[in-house]
């Protein structure tokens, strides 16, 4: 198939780890005979410095002329002064919303090779697979926001409509059914007057699927059973800002936040893949970041954007093969690993994709 996919490295360590993806799908393209078009924009605080602007007209342009979009990462300590007009973050937000893409799909999946790398007990962590979907273009990401009283108050705003929590929450329940069929949705109902419309609008939906288990539970309480009970989960679904929260301290059940991908879907197949870390500025260049959570997200890719299943899980099994080997970065050594660096994991990752065909 023919397909153009748009290439943003961003920041930090983004162009590492986007490197390794790309070598990856240039595999699959000459392995499955594929046609893959990449083409490179500016996002972040690489476009702030080139540009002005973290987010050019020129990457949208780009972006909404291709498939799919492939993100590494942005933001860095160059650009973090707190007075400063522009940020490396507003370029990701303004594409989310620029883009219309309001789900994000943040799957947890413990590799087994990596049962002993977390902190957490192997007999709590065994089998954890679950799916957080979090909202992505609303709440108090996207509201109202300011400063009164001379700057010495401050603001922002949480709102939702019953639209924004009804398309995504139908989602999570549309992809439960493609899984174990359980939905847990994620508010602060006991406090919050956006997650009462939430968990109504949520409890609404759910009556159009009987088939699927449905739970709702406090942002609280899920943020100790994620840690004390992981297996018990199947599809999460929140609001941004719990879902930005809850999906870093998930990521810890998977060993470490360099392997967790996204997809950022829209209406339709077009989404945007990127990790879930940072741009890690201290690790920028050192060949030493983790890239496989950028080459699970352009499996994803695959599955999400292009509907290319069998490229998908041959990545997906390739990472794994890789790890059972006992290849691992450093995020994720352990006794008796070999610890190697990000250009080598990627081209191990490609050997045994290509290997495994
Ligand atoms: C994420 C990141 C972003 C977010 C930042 C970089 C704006 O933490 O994708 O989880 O808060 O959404
Ligand atoms: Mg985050």
């Amino acid at each position: 198939m023919q397909a153009k996919i748009a290439v943003l490295p961003g920041d930090g360590i983004g162009a590492d780890v986007i490197a390794e993806a790309l070598k990856v799908l240039r595999a699959v393209a000459q392995v499955w005979g594929h046609d893959f078009l990449f083409e490179e924009a500016l996002i972040g605080g690489i476009a702030i410095d080139q540009t002005g602007d973290p987010l050019p007209q020129e990457t949208l342009d780009l972006c909404r002329a291709s498939d799919a979009v492939l993100l590494g990462a942005v933001g860095g300590p160059k650009w973090d002064d707190p007075k400063a007009k522009v940020r490396p973050e507003q370029g990701l937000l303004g594409l989310r919303k620029g883009l219309g893409l309001f789900a994000n799909l943040r799957p947890v999946k413990l590799i087994p090779a990596l049962l002993n790398t977390s902190n957490i007990k192997p007999e709590a962590l065994r089998g954890t697979d679950l799916l957080v979907v979090r909202e992505l273009t609303g709440g108090i990401y996207f509201g109202e926001r300011g400063r009164r009283d001379g700057g010495k108050t401050a603001y922002d705003t949480m709102i939702y409509t019953e639209a924004e929590v009804e398309r995504v929450v139908r989602l999570a329940f549309e992809l439960a059914r493609k899984r174990r069929k359980q939905v847990t949705s994620v508010d602060k109902a006991n406090v919050l007057e956006s997650s009462r419309l939430w968990r109504e609008t949520a409890t609404r939906v759910a009556q159009d699927y009987p088939d699927v288990e449905f739970n709702v539970l406090l942002v609280d309480a899920c943020a100790m059973y994620l840690i004390r009970r992981p297996t018990s989960f199947d599809v999460l679904v929140m609001g941004n800002m719990f879902g930005d929260i809850l999906t870093d301290e998930a990521s810890m059940l998977a060993g470490s936040m360099g392997m967790l991908p996204s997809a950022s879907l829209a209406e339709g197949t077009f989404g945007m893949y990127e990790p879930i870390h940072g741009s890690a500025p201290s690790h920028a260049g050192k060949d030493d970041a983790n890239p496989i959570a950028t080459i699970l997200s352009a499996a994803m890719l695959l599955h999400y954007s292009l509907g290319l299943e069998e490229e998908a899980r041959a990545i997906e099994a390739a990472v794994e093969q890789v790890l059972s080997q006992g290849l691992r970065t450093y995020d994720i050594a352990e006794p008796g690993s070999q610890v190697i660096g990000t250009r080598a994991m990627g081209d191990a990752i490609v050997q045994a994709l290509v290997a495994g065909r």
